[in-house]
């Protein structure tokens, strides 16, 4: 059994990527992990100010925002998702600035160690769409010793209001890849 954090980066509650981390979620709590799932769309966090504040005697993050309610919830965990659209053509900016927050939790360069899952979901659905973000996470979460567990990536959803879509397909993929992990 794990404790998985699932971090939701989308503005949008009931949107495509809250959509493919709620399966994802399904085949994980079916699988007997315990799962919690944060909505950052409408948490206030702000990216790390390099104040470096966390690197003198009190090693912790000073900036007041949401995310000292996800700093616990790391400690926790033994497994962090990142849900996130694209967003011109790379994470979304909340998701950037939860992993710029990281900062403050290492020492001596460490981060504590995790295992780690990427979903994303876009509107564009061709071969290169998430070449991004793909590198950038397996470029970060290598350097921090983060291991990549699995990846989820919907290409070819629908945003507007009044026409949301997501394929069953990748809801499917989803459900079985926490059911896997
Ligand atoms: C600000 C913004 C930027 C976007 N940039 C891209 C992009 O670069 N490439 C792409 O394929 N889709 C892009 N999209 C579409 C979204 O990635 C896609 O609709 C996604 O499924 C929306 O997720 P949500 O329903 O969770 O909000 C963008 C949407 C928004 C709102």
């Amino acid at each position: 059994m794990r404790n998985i954090l699932v971090l939701v980066g989308s503005g949008t509650k009931k949107g495509n990527t809250s959509q493919l981390a709620d399966a994802f979620c399904k085949g994980a709590t079916k699988a007997g992990h315990r799962v919690h799932k944060v909505f950052l769309g409408d948490k206030k966090l702000s990216g790390c100010q390099g104040c470096e504040a966390c690197k003198g005697k009190n090693p912790i993050c000073i900036i007041k925002d949401d995310m000292q309610e996800i700093y616990p919830l790391i400690n926790q965990c033994d497994t962090i998702v990142l849900a996130s659209p694209l967003y011109f053509w790379t994470i979304s900016a909340k998701i950037k600035a939860f992993i710029e927050r990281l900062y403050a939790i290492a020492e001596n360069d460490q981060f504590p160690p995790k295992e780690t899952v990427l979903l994303m979901t876009a509107g564009d659905d061709n071969f290169w769409t998430f070449e991004q973000p793909i590198s950038y996470y397996s470029f970060v979460t290598k350097a921090i010793r983060w291991k990549n567990i699995g990846m989820c990536l919907a290409g070819g959803c629908k945003s507007d209001p009044k026409n949301k879509y997501i394929d069953e397909k990748f809801l499917q993929r989803a459900h079985e890849l926490g059911t896997m992990i």
